[in-house]
């Protein structure tokens, strides 16, 4: 279980701030405040959004909430060419959100670096003892690496949604339920993609117990499998849609046809969890052209 600094559960629906744009400042924070306001107190952060832009757009959000009711997770992500870039990108962190602790810290993949993923875990424990943050995260990571790190991980994030089921298939799902380690899904909804597929099961689903798509999707994960979800969702109505969606209960055998259903197509494609020729990185796999786009 995670909580905030003030002692509050974090919320099994994160905010994601992938596609926030500066220049829509004002209605991004606007949403974000929406969001923050309907109980979701998760926000994860990646420097290499919105070419670093993201960050100002998140810091006006935190100015405008309390510091310590708030879980801040930020990404070590793109530009590590060397060890010391580790605690660059956390100075530009610490300056830019204008905060003085982060919740947790996560690695978003081993194929941002450019030098061995044995040195990042050396150099994270240092810097844990270093800088004020609580949770040391990972992201996209395969099973081998899952194992060196798993007895000190407090978070991880991998790719999760209907048709994504690569984390549940290699155990890294179950292992972090069976360990208490929080594992948060990205692209949970596909970007939306999964919903206008309009699988029978989940139409027949959404029809019997009166609910959108999307929150048959987001109940079953948070509900059944026990796992959070990050959105992005900048339009109120999405965010609505999607917190009400933790408002009813499925019966166990309708969740089952949800944990049963497979793409086909999905589960051909040839994948790596970092930059293997010829494969599609993991985190690319919810975004390669399948069925209606
Ligand atoms: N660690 C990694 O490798 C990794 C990879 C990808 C993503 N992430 C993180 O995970 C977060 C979530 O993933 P994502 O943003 O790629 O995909 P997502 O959350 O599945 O989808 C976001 C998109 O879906 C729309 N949406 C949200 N709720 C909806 C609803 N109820 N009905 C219809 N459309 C809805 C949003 O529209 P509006 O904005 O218009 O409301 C937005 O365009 C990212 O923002 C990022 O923070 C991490």
């Amino acid at each position: 279980m995670l909580y905030t600094k003030s002692g509050k559960e974090v919320s099994k629906i994160g905010i994601g701030t992938w596609t926030i744009k500066k220049e829509n400042i004002d209605d991004e924070v606007k949403s974000l405040q929406f969001y923050f306001n309907q109980g979701v107190n998760y926000i994860d952060v990646v420097l290499a959004y919105d070419n670093g832009a993201v960050l100002d757009v998140v810091a006006k959000f935190l100015k405008s909430v309390k510091r310590e009711d708030i879980f801040l997770n930020v990404f070590i992500t793109h530009g590590c060419a060397k060890i010391a870039d580790v605690e660059e990108q956390i100075k530009v962190y610490l300056n830019k959100l204008g905060v003085d602790y982060f919740d947790c810290i996560t690695l978003h993949s081993p194929a941002v670096l450019g030098f061995d993923f044995k040195e990042y875990v050396k150099e994270i424990k240092r810097l844990h003892t270093k800088y004020k943050f609580l949770n040391i995260g990972y992201s996209n990571l395969s099973p081998a690496q899952f194992e060196q790190v798993k007895d000190h991980i407090s978070f991880f994030e991998g790719l999760y949604n209907l048709e994504n089921k690569i984390n549940d298939d290699n155990g890294i799902i179950d292992y972090c339920i069976q360990n208490n380690i929080p594992f948060y899904a990205y692209q949970p909804l596909r970007r939306n993609r999964t919903a206008k597929q309009n699988y029978n099961k989940v139409v027949s689903l959404a029809d019997k117990y009166s609910k959108t798509q999307n929150q048959i999707l987001i109940n079953w994960m948070i509900k059944h499998k026990n796992i959070g979800t990050l959105i992005k969702a900048s339009k109120q109505e999405h965010i609505k849609e999607n917190v009400e969606a933790l408002n009813f209960e499925m019966t166990e055998k309708d969740y089952k046809l949800l944990d049963n259903f497979r793409n086909k197509e999905f589960d051909k494609i040839p994948f790596s969890y970092c930059n293997e020729e010829g494969k599609i990185r993991i985190d690319q796999i919810p975004n390669q052209p399948i069925g209606i786009l």
